[in-house]
């Protein structure tokens, strides 16, 4: 079949609608599963909302007599967005104003012409006067500039930036398929340029999609963070031992612990739906594991009553370290939902340290950059369970691992329960 071309007003109203499903409360993530995008919508939908708190400022700052309706105002943010990304201004104009049209949104023409063009006879100005505020400077909501400010005095500036980046795509190799040179040897010889950034962990010099990647179907690699790839090696399990993950989907830290030896690996979670991607991943990487859907804060509902020697509780949380990957979430959260998300965290860890022989390590991860959902939930834990200690995570001794060029944010915490 033809492929059928789309135009930049295709893109733009095909984005501007998942935006507005985005304002309304719908996650990118949910968008993404529920259909395939193509690469011109993806690039305005993730450009407009990691620079959300500028779009809309200039949105306020240009209509503020005639308040746009909010599928008009998620037309005017991929504009914009389209405009600051560098597009030919001109084409950008009229392809909005034709993307009203097929958005049903015909008496919207007029605005969306003139606001355009206005916000470019004047962008400098414009933009010097919105990033006189935080939140667009930044490009985060204050709630979170400010929390990142009093947890780290010193580096809360580059972890904001971090969030506005694009995002490395990074590859695990399988182990039990190839080893992590002749994985690279196989893409040199297919000039893919890449660069080893951990042992199993391979970074692409630019971002494919997955079917273009070589071995993916073969199960040679799969696709994880770097940071991410972190958990199965300090957890440390050896073949034949029980291993729990807790949060298991969708499987990324399942597959590397199964990758790394042949454990006996209970992987529960509580998302049942989710759980079918922990399948496809394990068929296409030839794994096998005891797949369970159910609550991870209940064992008593699930639990077969033998101890784990290793537990892996890569649990819930707000996301905050991996921001520049998932730009809805900066404003999605709700300041008020940190301590929700440590405080099941903290109930978790609770739960799930019964279930650990004594002797046996658990770590404690999350995809965080708080200190409440991480330091603080860890310190809580020790607090009220004497049989339990901190113990050495090798080259990760802070626990934090703050977001850069070759990895998200993470944080991690070896647990072990006195023999
Ligand atoms: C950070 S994700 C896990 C990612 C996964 N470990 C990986 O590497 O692919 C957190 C998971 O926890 C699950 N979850 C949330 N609350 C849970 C609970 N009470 N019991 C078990 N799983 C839970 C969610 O459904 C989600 O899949």
């Amino acid at each position: 079949m033809a492929a059928h071309a789309h135009s930049l007003a295709d893109d733009l109203a095909d984005a501007s609608r998942l935006i507005a499903r985005v304002a309304g409360g719908t996650s990118l993530a949910a968008l993404r599963a529920a259909a395939a995008l193509r690469p011109g919508v993806l690039e305005i939908l993730y450009g407009a909302l990691r620079d959300y708190a500028v779009g809309d400022r200039l949105i306020d700052a240009l209509a503020h007599r005639t308040p746009p309706d909010p599928a008009v105002r998620a037309l005017l943010l991929a504009g914009l967005r389209a405009l600051r990304s560098g597009r030919p201004a001109h084409a950008v104009v009229s392809q909005a104003v034709d993307a009203a049209v097929k958005l049903r949104r015909s008496s919207a023409k007029g605005l969306v012409n003139a606001l355009l063009r206005n916000y470019l006879r004047d962008s400098s100005a414009l933009e010097a006067r919105v990033a006189e505020h935080e939140e667009a400077r930044y490009c985060h909501p204050q709630w979170w500039i400010d929390r990142l400010r009093t947890d780290y005095p010193d580096a809360w500036e580059r972890i904001l930036a971090a969030g506005n980046t694009h995002p490395p795509m990074t590859l695990r190799v399988n182990a039990r398929r190839t080893s992590t040179a002749d994985y690279i040897a196989m893409l040199a010889a297919q000039d893919i340029a890449v660069r080893q950034i951990g042992p199993y962990a391979v970074r692409l010099g630019a971002p494919r999609p997955v079917d273009a990647v070589p071995g993916f179907d073969a199960g040679l690699v799969s696709v994880q963070d770097a940071g991410a790839q972190l958990a199965a090696p300090l957890l440390g399990a050896v073949s034949g031992q029980r291993v729990l993950d807790a949060c298991a989907a969708p499987g990324g830290k399942s597959a590397h612990l199964l990758e790394l030896a042949a454990v006996e690996l209970t992987a529960l979670d509580v998302d049942d739906r989710r759980l079918d991607r922990v399948r496809t991943t394990f068929a296409r990487l030839g794994l096998a594991a005891r797949l369970i859907a159910g609550d991870a804060a209940a064992p008593e509902s699930w639990w077969d009553g033998r101890l784990f020697q290793h537990i892996l509780l890569d649990a819930p949380c707000t996301a905050s370290g991996v921001v520049r990957r998932y730009p809805d979430i900066k404003w999605l959260r709700r300041a008020e939902d940190v301590a929700g998300f440590a405080d099941l965290q903290a109930r978790l860890l609770a739960a799930l340290w019964r279930l650990l022989e004594p002797g046996g390590k658990l770590l404690y991860a999350t995809c965080s950059v708080f200190h409440e959902e991480n330091g603080a939930v860890v310190a809580g834990f020790l607090e009220r369970q004497p049989d339990a200690r901190r113990v050495a995570a090798p080259g990760i001794e802070a626990g934090q691992l703050l977001p850069d060029a070759d990895h998200d944010g993470f944080y991690y915490a070896l647990l072990q329960k006195n023999a």
